[in-house]
């Protein structure tokens, strides 16, 4: 199709359809992505009511239908899969049309009843701006993509609990059974600055009882939102249901920390008779997060024809109001990552969900090829603006590490400071994503390595300052430490890198960070990607391996498809 009879087509289809549900800025959308989620137009942010339900997966998501930017009056975004890589848009399960809801349909869940049967629990802002909490379920439940979805005439099921504001009440867990056949709910909010997760209990789903204690709370946290509660298995990488309770489980409190826009999370153990979540750290501002890039609103759930636990989480922009009404969208979905803990207890691993080697094509690889000072690697034969990389290091002679400044361990400081030009001895090392010819543009998503208390420590960062000419975008440096011992191990990196996100795993899963970026040099025929050693000391690369990525399809109206190629 010609540019001209392409603006034609869009013109009609614009004044034509009243809801066409398709993005009519296709002419010149850099930054669109090829396999992350993402609406057909305007704003999004988080994920919501993640299912399975009867060989389809579901995720809904926070939307304004009438533009790019945030709006409080928010709908429920409706999306369907067969394999989570491939999206089919629908209709929006919910609009602010009730008392309820009228203010806006915010944030909320999925739980499938006994007898296999959903339902939604989500946070509504009614006539009064009251947060308050209202029941759903499927209209027909033998619609395969379960379009319509019918609310309870008796909502809300949850009103504001006493001592809590109004709208500091939102987005319930989904929900969990425990052997007293009741179940339980947690919802977030504050009182006195201490972020709480208030807890409720329902033998009907409708009829919600208070629980006097909250399930965990946190004295000067202030307001948490966006709670996920879920068991992981003490051994294996294998997923389980959110009613499981047992010794070979701990459970996950994770919770949205709304002044920080973080997500951290806590593991612990959780006694359903007692009632009472033990944690074992304390939450702090150096707890432990997801994701330590521009990541936050996740959610889980647990996927049974794998038998994992899957995550999916918001990650907002970094540029302007104005770039998302020129772009006429705002926000992506993170790509889906598996989540389960690690052997040593400690944490969670994240790594993607293997459905990605459905797009995998040209695949290129390396075996031992030394980095010394200064050197850097162009990965050729594939399309750097759509990849999966991974890269594995080798160091030796460690014990000639610079020794960490004990006064700043903050790992965000550090990487920040000590960029990705400046050189150290064991670092930085990694990869230059989005490059230019001549370097000008770069995300650089590299390691440094430190002598600290008579060990090595693991530094890896994510440097935006050099990833767009332009002026006015978000371009902070993320970093985090690794918990790996590079004496032992291998340092591996892979990044999910696409068109305007870089998605990077740094220690097999245990450190994540997502970057988002906008070149404007390091564009279709102009990017590049780069294996790079700065350090004075050189590293080996011991395998590398990259592959094409495929467009998926993702929310292309099926009857206007060919409008997108
Ligand atoms: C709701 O549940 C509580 C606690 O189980 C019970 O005391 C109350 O009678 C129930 N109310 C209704 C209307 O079923
Ligand atoms: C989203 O990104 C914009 C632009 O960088 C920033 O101003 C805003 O605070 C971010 N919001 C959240 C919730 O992260
Ligand atoms: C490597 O380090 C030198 C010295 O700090 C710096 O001038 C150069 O730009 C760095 N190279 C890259 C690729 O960042």
């Amino acid at each position: 199709m010609t540019t001209t009879s392409a603006i034609w087509f869009l013109i009609f289809l614009t004044v034509g359809f009243h809801h066409v549900r398709y993005n009519a800025i296709t002419l010149e959308q850099p930054y669109r992505t090829a396999f992350h989620f993402q609406p057909p137009q305007n704003w999004m942010n988080d994920p919501n009511g993640l299912m399975y339900y009867n060989g389809v997966y579901h995720l809904f998501y926070q939307h304004n239908p009438f533009g790019p930017l945030f709006a409080v009056q928010m709908y429920w975004g409706h999306s369907v899969s067969h394999d989570l890589i491939n999206w089919t848009p629908l209709e929006h399960a919910f609009a602010p049309t009730q008392p309820f809801d009228i203010n806006g349909c915010i944030s909320g869940s999925t739980t499938i009843l006994p007898g296999n049967k959903p339902v939604i629990l989500y946070t509504g802002i009614d006539s009064q701006n009251r947060q308050v909490q209202n029941v759903a379920v499927p209209k027909d439940p033998s619609d395969p993509y379960l379009r319509e979805w019918v609310r309870y005439t008796g909502n809300p099921v949850i009103n504001v609990p006493e001592g809590i504001q109004p709208d500091e009440f939102r987005d319930p867990t989904t929900a969990w059974l425990a052997d007293d056949g009741k179940w339980r709910v947690t919802i977030g909010g504050q009182k006195d600055k201490a972020g709480i997760a208030i807890l409720f209990r329902s033998e009907d789903f409708v009829n919600w009882t208070r629980h006097e204690e909250p399930l965990y709370e946190v004295t000067g946290s202030g307001m948490w939102e966006c709670l996920d509660f879920f068991p992981v298995h003490v051994d294996g990488t294998n997923g389980v249901d959110t009613s499981v309770t047992n010794p070979a489980v701990k459970h996950v409190l994770k919770m949205g920390v709304y002044d920080y826009a973080r997500d951290y999370y806590l593991i612990g153990d959780y006694n359903p008779v007692k009632e009472k979540y033990v944690s074992q750290d304390e939450l702090t501002l150096d707890s432990l997060r997801y994701d330590y890039g521009k990541y936050y609103a996740s959610k889980s759930f647990y996927d049974p024809v794998r038998r994992r636990r899957i995550l999916m989480a918001w990650v907002n922009e970094s540029d302007s109001d104005a770039d998302a009404i020129a772009k006429g969208w705002s926000g992506l979905q993170s790509f889906p990552r598996s989540v389960w803990l690690d052997q040593n207890q400690k944490q969670l691993v994240q790594w993607p969900i293997e459905e990605i080697e459905m797009l995998h094509e040209n695949e290129v690889s390396l075996r031992n090829e030394n980095l010394e000072d200064g050197s850097l690697h162009e990965i050729l034969g594939i399309t750097p603006l759509q990849v999966d990389v991974q890269i594995s290091f080798k160091l030796t002679n460690l014990e000639e590490a610079e020794i960490l400044d004990p006064s700043r361990l903050d790992p965000q400081l550090i990487c920040s400071e000590m960029d990705a030009s400046k050189k150290g001895i064991f670092g930085p090392f990694g990869l230059l994503a989005f490059a230019s010819h001549d370097l000008t543009e770069q995300t650089a998503i590299f390691f440094r390595v430190f002598q600290h208390n008579g060990r090595y420590i693991v530094l890896m960062c994510s440097d935006q300052s050099r990833s767009s000419t332009r002026k006015g975008l978000d371009k902070t440096t993320y970093g985090a430490f690794v918990d790996i011992d590079p004496q032992r191990d291998e340092i591996s990196l892979r990044a999910l890198i696409d068109h305007s996100i870089v998605e990077s795993f740094g220690g097999g899963g245990k450190t994540c960070i997502i970057a988002r970026v906008y070149p404007t040099l390091a564009t279709r025929d102009e990017a590049h990607l780069f294996a790079f050693n700065n350090g004075t000391k050189s590293v080996l690369i011991t395998e590398l391996s990259a592959w094409s990525v495929k467009k998926a399809r993702i929310n292309i109206d099926e009857t206007i498809g060919c409008a997108d190629a």
